[in-house]
């Protein structure tokens, strides 16, 4: 039986949701197994443009989809999406989309938390989509949080909210907010609480279920490897392990449940938010790599940080991850370009680095060494097989393998779903 998990090779935004939903056809399960709506997948059909965020992308297609445990969940913007996507057509109902009851919840106190850290961090700020994911998960961690299961259970919430409030009012203080109002918190549970628990279920029983049957599982990651909170470019990371061994804890299953991992992987960089980023062009050409690739982020809008394919990140990224194979993303971007250029190494005080140093101030030191090929003039927008793409192109593809280390699996040439070349079928493995 083929599962196959999907997860981010650079620093999130590589294309995951057009692949999710590609792939999505020939699966019976699609889940999410980390972040939240912190995330934006977009995806285009035709004519139509969706953007998700909490909700997997095979909810597109009416496949079941399931926001497993390792997710942590904003009940409101929950809602908002839900809507927004029956509002495009899409049926969400509790047989299609299913919710863990025991994802933790994001609050509206932990949004202003994560507003108002990065408020006060001056020129520290992680640059965070100030959706509460941070805080939300501290409190996980620290045993505190509300839990999807507890919404049927709020008459008995009492000393539960109490520890949690009492944390956070701490914490208000010394930002000098208000209180949180408790009665209001309270009175808001309550509303959404209908909203909610008719999506709540054992999730891990359904995919248990399912994966004894021989359905097959794709599992969508959010952000990417170099923004998991281990592996990542700490502190500007996420607060969540991004890497594909998250998906057994984050839903449920053993450890061996995520079958091919498909690294999904730009064929430049981007970056959102602030942190280290060697590769990044200050110039006309990273302007361009924005325009032509309409780097802007889904969720907050921000304009895309915009650089060279950086090999020793995904090299390292598929060590770290696991990677099976690779979805390089966005090749028709670099059409007409005259050269090319790949990091293949790092500079640091005199030494060469075939891998990102640990520490934040030697990440954002490092000199790129790169190597030059020529480009092509040719268009591969939306080429959807190996024979549409010119022979230049096909050789940047083979190098990139080549340096990271890791074969290509599908190529993706334009936005468009069935824009996208199949070179190894992940659930064939
Ligand atoms: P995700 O967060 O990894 O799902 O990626 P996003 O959806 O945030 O950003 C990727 C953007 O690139 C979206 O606007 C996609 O529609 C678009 N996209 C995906 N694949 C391709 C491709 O091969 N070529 C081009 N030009 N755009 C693509
Ligand atoms: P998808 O799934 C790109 C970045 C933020 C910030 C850092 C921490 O669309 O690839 P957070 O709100 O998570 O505490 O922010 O992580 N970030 C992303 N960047 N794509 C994403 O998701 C991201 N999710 C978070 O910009 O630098
Ligand atoms: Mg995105």
């Amino acid at each position: 039986m083929a599962n196959v998990t999907v997860i981010g090779g650079q620093w999130g935004d590589e294309g995951k949701g057009k692949i999710v939903d590609w792939l999505a056809s020939r699966a019976e399960v699609v889940a999410r197994f980390q972040g939240g709506h912190n995330a934006g997948h977009t995806l285009v059909v035709g004519n139509e443009t969706y953007k998700l965020s909490l909700l997997p992308s095979g909810i597109v297609r009416g496949t079941l989809s399931v926001i497993g445990n390792g997710v942590v969940l904003d009940p409101w913007a929950f809602r908002a999406e839900v809507e927004r996507l029956r509002a495009q057509g899409v049926a969400v109902t509790p047989e299609n989309l299913q919710v863990a009851e025991t994802c933790p919840l994001i609050l509206p106190f932990h949004r202003d938390l994560d507003a108002l850290r990065e408020d006060a961090s001056g020129s520290g700020k992680i640059g965070t989509t100030r959706r509460g994911i941070g805080p939300a998960y501290e409190d996980k961690v620290g045993r505190r949080a509300i839990r999807v299961c507890d919404l049927a259970h709020l008459g008995e919430l009492g000393a539960q909210l109490d520890r949690l409030c009492a944390h956070h009012d701490a914490l208000r203080a010394g930002f000098g907010e208000p209180r949180i109002d408790r009665a209001r918190l309270e009175r808001d549970l309550g509303e959404i609480a209908g909203f909610v628990l008719p999506f709540a279920r054992p999730v891990w029983i359904t995919l248990n279920e399912a994966r004894a049957r021989g359905d097959r599982i794709l599992f969508e990651g959010a952000q990417g490897v170099l923004l998991d909170v281990d592996h990542g470019t700490y502190p500007f990371v996420t607060s969540s392990n991004t890497i594909a061994g998250t998906a057994a804890g984050g839903t449920g299953l053993g450890p061996n449940a995520a079958g091919f991992v498909l690294g999904i992987v730009k064929a430049y960089t981007t970056r959102v938010g602030a942190g280290p980023f060697p590769t990044e062009l200050d110039d006309a050409i990273g302007e361009r790599l924005g325009e032509r690739g309409r780097e802007f982020g889904t969720v907050t809008g921000r304009k895309r940080r915009c650089g060279w394919f950086d090999a020793v990140l995904v090299r390292q990224s598929c060590a770290v991850a696991g990677v099976t194979g690779i979805a390089l993303t966005k090749l028709d971007v670099l059409d007409g370009l005259e050269e090319i250029r790949i990091c293949t190494a790092y500079r640091l005080g005199g030494e060469t680095l075939g891998h990102l140093p640990a520490h934040a101030a030697d990440q954002a030191a490092v000199e790129p060494i790169y190597e030059v090929m020529d480009g092509w003039p040719e268009s591969t927008h939306g080429a959807r097989s190996w024979a549409q793409l010119p022979a230049q192109a096909i050789k940047y593809i083979r190098r990139i393998e080549e340096l990271i280390r890791c074969p290509v699996a599908l190529v993706s040439t334009s936005p468009e779903r069935e824009d996208t070349i199949l070179v190894r079928d992940p659930f064939a493995d």
